[in-house]
């Protein structure tokens, strides 16, 4: 029977090590950086490529700067990768009156919930600082030069049911007036997609999921996925 972990025994954890990421647009490389800082990630190394694109590598928080994991890797589409997209956009007719209606389908259950595809999550462990940062990342969809309207931002609450959290989350800036909820309690969630980067079946953007879960709560949407 598998060990359980304890507090003492999460030093010596295996963790998730590295994502690798792609921006889409070659020349877009300083701005999905700029990006990857808003969310609060630090880049610890960047290297300029002979094809002229840059290579970054960041941390999910500064102590991981040395260590093996907590690693975001960020590089420019691959040419092969890209290629293989635009074959698959133009067969699908991606775009046009004429597209593959499983184009649209997709779409939809995107829209419909963030978590739908792939996607990757970070845990952020200050819900201050998550308001803040999406706050920041509304004004610059509403207004930076580089990414108007190039961040599509949708916001969880959690399920109601604790009084503490429900009142928290009504006073709060970014969840106050949200009516959508988390797959669980005593956690919130907030996304970002973007066609900055690439991911998915038709590369045309990436999912961002960052999660705050309340402090001492036995159970919440990250220990326990709850159905209707
Ligand atoms: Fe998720």
């Amino acid at each position: 029977m598998a060990e359980v972990l304890t507090q003492e025994h999460v030093g010596a954890a295996r963790s998730l090590g590295h994502v690798a990421l792609h921006y889409n647009a070659p020349h877009e490389g300083p701005l999905a950086a700029r990006l990857l800082a808003m969310f609060g990630f630090n880049e610890t190394q960047k290297l300029l490529l002979e094809n002229g694109t840059t290579f970054y590598r960041f941390v999910v928080d500064d102590r991981h700067h040395a260590r093996g994991d907590g690693i975001l890797y960020l590089s420019a589409l691959p040419d092969a990768q890209r290629k293989l997209l635009e074959a698959t956009g133009a067969a699908l007719k991606v775009g046009t009156a004429e597209e593959h209606p499983a184009v649209a389908e997709l779409r939809h259950q995107y829209d419909q919930d963030p978590e739908y595809g792939f996607h990757v999550g970070f845990l952020v462990e200050s819900l201050e600082e998550l308001e803040t940062r999406f706050q920041a990342l509304e004004e610059a969809n509403r207004s930076d030069p580089d990414l108007k309207g190039r961040l599509r931002i949708t916001y969880n609450r959690a399920r109601k049911g604790d009084a503490d959290v429900d009142a928290r989350l009504d006073a709060s800036p970014i969840y106050g007036d949200v009516d959508r909820y988390a797959y669980g309690r005593n956690g919130v969630q907030a996304f970002v997609e973007t066609d900055i980067f690439s991911s998915g079946p038709l590369g045309q953007s990436m999912f961002f999921e960052f999660d705050y879960v309340f402090p001492d709560k036995a159970s919440h949407v990250l220990s326990v996925v709850e159905q209707d």
